[in-house]
Order: structure tokens, then sequence, then C-alpha cells
């Protein structure tokens, strides 16, 4: 069982001294085992994406420890894959090119990597377009190109930032059902940062509000909508429960509490 932790991490860009700006970050432990699917709300500026980027190795913390089963994490690495908040393809590559080359950087042989990048294209629902060019998708094919590409190297933890953002209702609701899908088929542990509340609790095991100046967990909250959808039930019928209102009353309080207070 893998687990990517945080242990009392601080965040500040820039050199500290002499400055007394808040930390981006500070004091923040969070853990993420596989199977679990994590979600980081909170308002804009509160420090979601550089969180992401600790957890991915792209940044290194000023104070606390990142691991991954113990062992330090000093920089990105092949069992952590990051979904970008834009699709961060390559525009000039074919669409299966773009889901190879992750396969390639993981060592795939050069045989598989054709094979295995179809059949992850079909895992998203883009069966038979691998050979289009970036440019001739939708920005929900686009983000699903995203997810195949970071899947494919079969990852132990998907990092999401925004995957979603730019898409159009339906298009959302319909990636929430492969998001799931995917999470469970790949037992990887998702870590997602969203700005949709309804998002995060229909998503996710657990629910973080991070709040800012400085950049804290102020609320934790687990919850099991996105388990009883994959086993089965309604997803109107969940977000319509009493239960499933009123916890997204709470996290939208605890994203807003200080601004009003
Ligand atoms: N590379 C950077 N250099 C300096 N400040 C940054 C950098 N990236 C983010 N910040 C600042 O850190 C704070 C948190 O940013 P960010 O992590 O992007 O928050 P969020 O994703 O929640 O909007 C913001 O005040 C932002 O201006
Ligand atoms: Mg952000």
């Amino acid at each position: 069982m893998s687990l990517l932790r945080l242990s009392q991490v601080s965040l500040q860009y820039g050199p500290a001294e002499g400055r007394d700006v808040p930390p981006v970050l500070q004091g923040i432990n969070l853990d993420i085992r596989r199977g679990d699917f994590i979600s980081v709300i909170g308002r804009s500026g509160s420090g979601k994406t550089s969180l992401l980027n600790l957890a991915a190795g792209f940044l290194s913390p000023n104070l606390g420890r990142i691991e991954i089963d113990g062992r330090p994490v000093t920089g990105p690495g092949a069992e952590r894959a990051v979904v970008f908040q834009d699709d961060a393809l390559f525009p000039w590559r074919r669409v299966e090119d773009n889901v190879a080359l992750a396969l390639k950087l993981a060592g795939v042989p050069r045989e598989d990597r054709l094979v295995r990048a179809h059949r992850w294209l079909a895992d998203v629902g883009l069966d038979g377009q691998g050979a289009k060019q970036v440019w001739e998708l939708s920005g929900g094919q686009r983000q699903r190109v995203g997810i195949a590409r970071a899947l494919a190297a079969e990852p132990e933890f998907l990092l999401m930032d925004e995957p979603l953002g730019a898409l159009d209702a339906m298009t959302r609701d319909q990636m929430h059902e492969l998001l799931l899908r995917l999470w469970r088929q790949s037992h990887a542990g998702a870590l997602l940062i969203t700005h949709s509340v309804e998002e995060a609790l229909f998503l996710s095991t657990a629910v973080v509000v991070l709040a800012p100046d400085p950049g804290r967990i102020v609320l934790h909250e687990e919850f099991g909508y996105g388990r009883r959808f994959l086993d089965g039930e309604d997803p109107r019928a969940l977000k319509s429960e009493p239960g499933f209102i009123a916890a997204r009353e709470r996290l939208l309080s605890a994203i807003y509490q200080e601004e009003h207070a």
C-alpha cells in the first residue's frame, strides 16, 4: 500500500528573510494512499497549485517533509503522474504519439507503445482517434488524452490541477464518471485540485479545504458518494440527498468563513 505523505510542509516563494509576507503554505499534513481520492478546494491564491507542485516534486518545501513510503521525494518521478490545468499536450504530435511518448519515458519497448496507447485511448472514450492531430480535438477530448497519457505510465498517484476547469457542465459530468471509473480500475491514489465544491464532494473519499494567508488546511472530511456512484447509485439522486446538500454548505462556509468574519 503506497503512501504519499506531506508532513508539516511549509512553502515560501523567493527569499523569506526581510519580508513580512505570510508563507504560501504552512504546516500542511496530508496523506494520500492508493485507493484514496482526495480533492483540494479553496479560494484562488490559497496555495492549491503550490500544494500539487510540491506533491509532484516540481517544488521543494522550505520546512517539513514529503515522502513516498518513507523515502524522501526529491523531484518528479514515474510513480506520480500529473494532469495539468490546460491540456499540456504536444500540439505537433498525433494523439497516439502524445500517449506513446509517456510510455517511452516509462521504458516501454517501442513495439508495445502504440498498442498500449490505443488501449488507453479506448479506455478514455477516444477509440480510433489516435491518428488525429491534437488541434482537431475538442477541449474535453484533449483533457481525455491528458488523462490517458498520465495513466498510461501506470502511476501509483495521479495528481490533477483543475483538469476539468475549462469544460462545459455536461462534459464535466461525463468526465466525472470517467475519472471515477479509471481511478477504481487503476488503483491509483488521486489528488484533485478543483474549484467546484460539488465536484469535490461527489468524486472524493476525502475533501480538504485550504484557506489563504498562510495557505493551511481548515477542514478535512471524508465522503463516500463516488464509491456509491460506482456501485450503481444514480448521481442526481446522490446529489440531492440532504446529507450531500448539508456537506456542500459546510464546505462552502469553510471556504468563505474568513472573508465574512
Ligand atoms: N512561482 C511563484 N512565485 C511567487 N509566488 C507565487 C508563485 N506561484 C504562486 N505564487 C503565489 O502563491 C500563492 C498561492 O498560489 P497558488 O498555489 O497558485 O494558489 P491557487 O492554485 O490556490 O490559486 C498566490 O499568492 C500566488 O500569487
Ligand atoms: Mg491553481
